[in-house]
């Protein structure tokens, strides 16, 4: 090969860049998935097709047949049959039946007592002639796990990470035209691990199709940030990195705008510049925002930069980049955001939801975070791996900060890439206020788990110098130097013989921050530990590690230089089933289950971290047979004082200490129970609990009553079983049938039963504890979608979504 060094205006136009605007093209829908594996030979000669010669490729289960799989131009034995037709996300491990298989998992049954394997998935698709001369990549943003990519017969490449994005450049494999159709093939090896909690299996997040001309804004190429932040102005840095797929220097104009929340342009940069053949530039401007709108979790306010790239008169690229402007600086004086000390009121969550696995619709996403903001909390941490990217989104549009974590705590070159795509990837959005570089990894406190670290945390001061790294570090906080080598020292569990305070009094210039505060398991509705059936009780004090819910907020109020907790976890996950395992396939921890629907634990919350006033009594009060037995009433509050009555009669009138939970003796009588909020002694709320008669009706409550006609768009709906006065039944567990008419399907169910084993994808669930939950997602037609539930002989309930084109083409 040899380079064009000049940047004479003949050669130049001899080779003009491909007008027009990058296309970012979703590319989930319409793909073939396989359970199981095919013998593909990972290397092999390319054929005259460019592709597989026949013999490369078998399908195991039928040694007879013999398919290419991977090449349009030989598909005479193609069996649609052994393929299933999938949009994605996919998450094909949800849909296993569950296995009680010790062998399962890290330790018995963390992943979900779901045996893992292999998969295939398929695409065709059709490139236009006119895109010859562009380059045409595909970005996965998340495979779990160990992807490896053929196109058109060609191998591409191999990614094993299950959590960080690959990309592979098709440009030169592609069949344009008349050249006849493509074939993208995807081999899935989720046989491995790299947790201990459900991790799910297959394509899992989105996919995209990316088309540019050749000198383009390179992947992940913009950087702002904010470096002077004032009530009067903002300084923005933006850097911009181009790449030159020529083989010569072009001369190029970069104008980068920056625009508000309402698209309009108030600020404009213009640079012009020669980028070398072959190469990537770094291009720097400075913007201004004069009297910004500072983001933060009460103040969601974001920016844009806007970014052109001109030749001769034309634009040859386009870019988008969201970001906020806000500072944030963690002390050993405690966490300040735009310079006001904002502790952190967080929960710690693994990334799967009811109905779905780890394939989550972006709606889901957005759902999961409005459910934490409605508690009060205002940051999450991603553990213990980097999210997908439209988390962080839903996180820079409503509010949220967020601990951003790396997954392998590895300075291999596997390793140090998948921490380097993360920073790339992610270093935009406001939100994200820290990197975690690891979580209680073993090497923590050694010689060697120290030098790992520096070159982690090295690695993410040269990539983003504006953010503070730390680890979540279980032990070990003052040996072999791990701690030093950290900008701020997580603490999980630090509440454990008060480490972080004792460790405060000995390093008092140390940053902290509570990376884990608690673990605490209840199961919802459940007020009686029974390890037959895996239910722990809400009533009960948790694991030995973990303190009661909200109970660690208090070290936070009292020890605000900690910065801020997360709260382990806000959601119950598949896996990690704790303290029981079979029938247990999902975790206990959650503030709110797998459904999203609130434990008791969740009051405590509220009451910590809300102004609203708040009142929650538990148990419920449908104790057939306990008549006359002597019971505990526990209570949240952040009242005053809160007063109990039973059947009408004071049980007593108890000062709320914070942070603390209201304990009554009484005795058990049907009827009814009332706890009255009183604030300087006038009543502001009360939490009333009856004893209920049987199921008798069934309603139907959704988030929305419009969705999105886009393919994409999820209501997320509660089905509540009630009595005929329409009391909700704390203990029902009806099973409830689902039909669906119109444009619509619903996509999964669920109900927070952690030993449920039930399929998530079946048009029926049994309530638990009164409340179940159905998915219903869209199709990409408009039109009136209709749920029906019924149950036996309850009351039926149906509910209309009107479904509607929206101008706004998401994914
Ligand atoms: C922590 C760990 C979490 C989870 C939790 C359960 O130590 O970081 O991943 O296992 O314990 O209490």
């Amino acid at each position: 090969m040899f380079l064009i060094l000049s940047s004479n205006a003949e050669a130049q136009n001899s080779q003009q860049s491909v007008p027009g605007k990058r296309v970012r093209e979703c590319f989930d829908s319409d793909w073939m998935f396989h359970k199981g594996n095919i013998a593909i030979k990972y290397a092999f000669n390319t054929s005259k097709y460019g592709g597989l010669t026949d013999t490369n490729v078998k399908v195991v289960s039928d040694e007879t047949t013999v398919i290419d799989y991977t090449d349009v131009k030989k598909l005479s034995v193609f069996k649609p049959a052994d393929w299933q037709k999938v949009d994605l996300p996919h998450d094909w491990l949800v849909e296993e039946p569950f296995v009680n298989d010790n062998s399962i998992g890290v330790q018995p049954g963390s992943n979900g007592f779901r045996p893992l394997g292999i998969g295939f998935y398929r695409k065709e698709f059709e490139i236009p002639e006119t895109d010859k001369g562009k380059k045409i990549s595909i970005e996965f943003d998340g495979i779990f796990r160990n992807s490896t990519v053929w196109v058109n017969g060609n191998l591409m490449g191999n990614h094993l990470s299950g959590y960080t994005p690959s990309n592979y450049d098709l440009t030169d494999y592609l069949r344009y035209g008349n050249e006849g159709k493509n074939v993208v093939l995807v081999k899935v090896d989720a046989r491995d691990y790299e947790g201990w909690w459900y991790e799910g299996c297959g394509i899992y997040r989105h996919v995209w199709l990316i088309k540019t001309g050749k000198l383009h804004v390179a992947r992940f190429g913009t950087y702002i940030t904010t470096p002077v932040v004032s009530d009067i102005k903002a300084d923005v840095e933006i850097k911009t990195t181009l790449k030159n797929e020529y083989n010569l220097a072009k001369n190029i104009t970069l104008i980068s705008s920056i625009a508000d929340n309402n698209n309009v342009i108030i600020d404009t940069k213009t640079i012009s510049q020669t980028i070398a053949p072959f190469s990537q530039t770094e291009i720097s401007q400075t913007g201004l925002i004069q009297k910004p709108l500072l983001w933060s979790p009460e103040t969601p306010n974001l920016y844009k930069v806007l970014t052109e790239v001109i030749e001769n008169g034309s634009t040859i690229d386009t870019y988008e980049t969201t970001f906020g402007v806000r500072t944030v600086e963690i002390t050993n004086n405690g966490f300040y955001l735009n310079g006001k000390l904002y502790p952190v009121k967080g929960t710690a969550n693994h990334q799967d939801f009811a109905g779905v696995g780890v394939a989550l619709p972006d709606k889901l996403n957005e759902y999961k975070i409005k459910l934490l903001k409605e508690m009060g909390c205002n940051g999450y941490r991603c553990a213990h791996n980097p999210p997908t990217p439209e988390l962080l989104d839903a996180c820079d549009r409503l509010g949220m900060l967020v601990l951003d974590e790396n997954r392998i705590f590895s300075g291999t070159r596997d390793g140090l890439n998948n921490l380097t795509e993360l920073l790339f990837r992610d270093r935009n959005h406001p939100s994200v206020f820290m990197w975690c570089m690891e979580n209680e990894e073993s090497v923590q406190g050694t010689v060697m788990g120290t030098r790992l670290v520096t070159t982690l945390v090295e690695t993410t001061h040269r990539i983003d110098p504006t953010r503070p790294a730390t680890a979540a570090v279980n032990n070990a906080w003052n040996e072999g130097g791990f701690s030093d080598a950290l900008d701020v020292v997580g603490y999980n569990y630090g509440q454990r013989g008060m480490q972080y305070v004792k460790d405060r009094e000995k390093f008092p210039q140390r940053k902290m921050f509570v990376t884990e505060s608690t673990s605490y398991v209840s199961t919802r509705g459940e007020y009686e530990d029974n390890k037959e059936k895996g239910y722990v009780s809400n009533l009960g004090k948790g694991v030995p590690w973990g303190v009661e819910p909200g109970k660690d907020w208090e070290d936070i109020v009292q020890y605000p230089y900690l910065g801020g907790m997360f709260a382990w976890t806000g959601f119950d996950y598949r896996g990690e089933p704790t303290p029981y395992r079979w029938p247990c396939v999902t975790s206990h921890f959650g503030i709110m289950d797998l459904c999203g629907f609130p434990k008791d634990g969740y009051y405590a919350y509220t009451a910590a971290w809300t102004n609203k006033p708040v009142v929650h009594i538990f148990p419920h009060w449908n104790w057939p047979g306990k008549e006359g037995k002597s019971m505990k009433i526990q209570g949240y509050s952040n009242c005053d004082e809160v007063e109990l009555f039973v059947n009408g009669e004071s049980a007593g009138k108890k000062k709320v200490i914070p942070f603390n939970k209201l304990v009554w003796d009484v005795v058990y009588k049907p009827g009814r129970v009332e706890a009255r909020g009183y604030n300087k002694g006038k009543t502001v709320l009360k939490d009333i609990v009856e004893t209920t008669t049987a199921p008798a009706q069934l309603a139907l409550n959704s988030d929305c009553s419009t969705l999105k006609a886009d393919g994409c768009d999820v209501a997320v709906i509660k089905v509540v079983i009630k009595d005929a006065e329409g009391r909700v039944v704390p203990t029902a567990d009806n099973i409830v049938k689902f039909s669906i008419e119109g444009p619509g399907r619903i996509i999964g169910t669920g109900n927070g039963n952690p030993s449920s084993h039930e399929s998530d994808k079946a048009n029926q669930r049994m309530a638990f504890n009164g409340y179940c939950l159905v998915l219903v997602q869209a199709d990409r037609l408009a039109g009136e979608i209709k749920l029906s539930a019924s149950s036996g002989t309850l009351n039926s309930a149906e509910i209309i979504l009107e479904s509607v084109y929206s101008k706004i083409n998401p994914k």
